[in-house]
């Protein structure tokens, strides 16, 4: 459980939602607030769509070590933000993709997965942002658990889900398989 203050750093806008692909998706409100990098810069976070695809890949192309998978292709992302309606989020700076997470449940359990922010717009509460607005529609739908998974050299990541409230769970390991 973690709450932000707002006042802290930015200044919250709520915005209308509008534009969106379908009549069923950004069942949350965008969010917009300000961050200084030597001016004032808008930045949104709403509800990402495959339109964004290729920024994505850009953004997680620019990230040490491939952060790109098995499942990470069009195809695949295209069909994951379309079972998992209203919890994966970008973050604009005018109509420029800066940082992503994808977020998706089984109906027990949700799940975060590849958050970034690209690395000069880090450390003014982005990623805080769009965990939270992924967490605000997990909950929603009525899920009250989320893993992470976190590479155990990744320093500043482990740092960061810290800061928000995430402890390590030390009895797990975990296992995977191709299929
Ligand atoms: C991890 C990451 C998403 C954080 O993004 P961010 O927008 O800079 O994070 P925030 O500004 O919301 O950070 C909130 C708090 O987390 C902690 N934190 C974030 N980055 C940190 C770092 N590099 N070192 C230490 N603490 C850090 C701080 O306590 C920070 O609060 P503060 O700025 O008041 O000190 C970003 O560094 C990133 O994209 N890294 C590469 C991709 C990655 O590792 N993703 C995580 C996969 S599990």
């Amino acid at each position: 459980m973690y709450e932000i203050d707002a006042n802290e750093f930015c200044i919250i806008i709520k915005l209308k939602i509008n534009g969106w692909p379908s009549a069923s998706r950004g069942t949350l409100d965008d969010i917009a607030f300000r961050i200084n990098l030597g001016k004032q810069m808008e930045i949104v976070i709403k509800e990402l769509s495959v339109d964004h695809y290729d920024q994505l890949l850009v953004g997680w192309k620019s990230l040490p070590g491939s952060a790109i998978g098995i499942g990470d292709d069009y195809d695949s992302i295209k069909k994951y933000l379309n079972r998992n309606r209203g919890l994966s989020y970008g973050a604009f700076y005018n109509s420029k993709l800066i940082g992503a997470i994808l977020a998706d449940h089984d109906g027990r359990r949700g799940k975060l997965n590849h958050l970034y922010v690209l690395e000069e717009y880090r450390k003014n509460k982005i990623a805080t942002r769009l965990v939270e607005k992924s967490i605000t529609a997990l909950k929603s739908q009525g899920i009250k658990r989320i893993w992470i998974l976190i590479h155990n050299t990744n320093i500043d990541a482990i740092k960061f889900w810290e800061s928000i409230g995430f402890k390590e769970v030390e009895i797990l390991k975990i296992w995977g398989k191709n299929i």
